[in-house]
């Protein structure tokens, strides 16, 4: 069995998504594949209770625990790398995961790290990705599935999904239709990873 390993740092809408596509879909017999952890950097994200309600195991390796080491990004990551390789995942997945990665992180997961990002990159990587879309009077936004590199928010692109920006939308209206395609492209994607991952074998 393969293992996924998600990481969620909020209200975890885009875990769910996946973990009930692959019940839903039979993931465990289609591709020998299952949600097998979810590891929250902060305590009190509600995706917890959201994982727990799933029947998924989680852990949560905080930040803040690591905030006083000398090189607090790095022991956070290490603490965080170990947590995850417990599992010996064969795809890790950020999910609203609110933290930047240090390089070595990214590199001991290269080709099997990937991330939602709530705009149609490589337009607007970073924060607050919908007001800025309005503000540049887009008439389109959406969210891009990626591959995660060093570069962040740059990584090659699994899949996009589009959405038109309507007049009156505030950029809590346009990141909701946003977040419902984010439900739908993030498991394909997954999906079809897992798929790629094993004709490469
Ligand atoms: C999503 O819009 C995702 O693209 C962004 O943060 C949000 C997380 O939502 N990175 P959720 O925690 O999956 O509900």
């Amino acid at each position: 069995m393969r293992n996924i390993v998600i990481l969620i740092s909020g209200s975890g809408s885009n875990m769910a998504a996946i973990a009930q596509t692959a019940q839903r879909e039979d993931w465990a017999h289609k591709h020998q594949a299952r949600v097998c952890a979810v590891i929250s950097s902060r305590p009190d994200a509600k995706g917890l209770q959201m994982a727990t309600e799933l029947g998924l195991p989680t852990q949560v390796v905080s930040h803040q625990t690591y905030a006083t080491q000398p090189d607090p990004r790095a022991a956070f990551d290490l603490a965080l790398m170990q947590a995850i390789d417990d599992h010996q995942p064969a795809l890790v997945l950020l999910a609203g995961f609110m933290r930047i990665l240090t390089p070595a992180f990214v590199a001991h997961y290269a080709d099997r790290l990937i991330n939602i990002h709530p705009s149609l990159l490589p337009a607007f990587p970073g924060l607050n990705t919908h007001q800025r879309a309005i503000d540049a009077g887009c008439r389109f936004a959406g969210a891009t599935v990626h591959q995660v590199t060093a570069d962040l928010d740059h990584g090659p692109i699994l899949a996009q999904a589009v959405v038109p920006v309507l007049s009156g939308d505030t950029a809590n209206t346009l990141a909701a239709r946003v977040l419902t395609q984010e439900h739908l492209i993030y498991p394909k994607a997954v999906a079809e990873m897992l798929v790629s991952l094993r004709q490469s074998f």
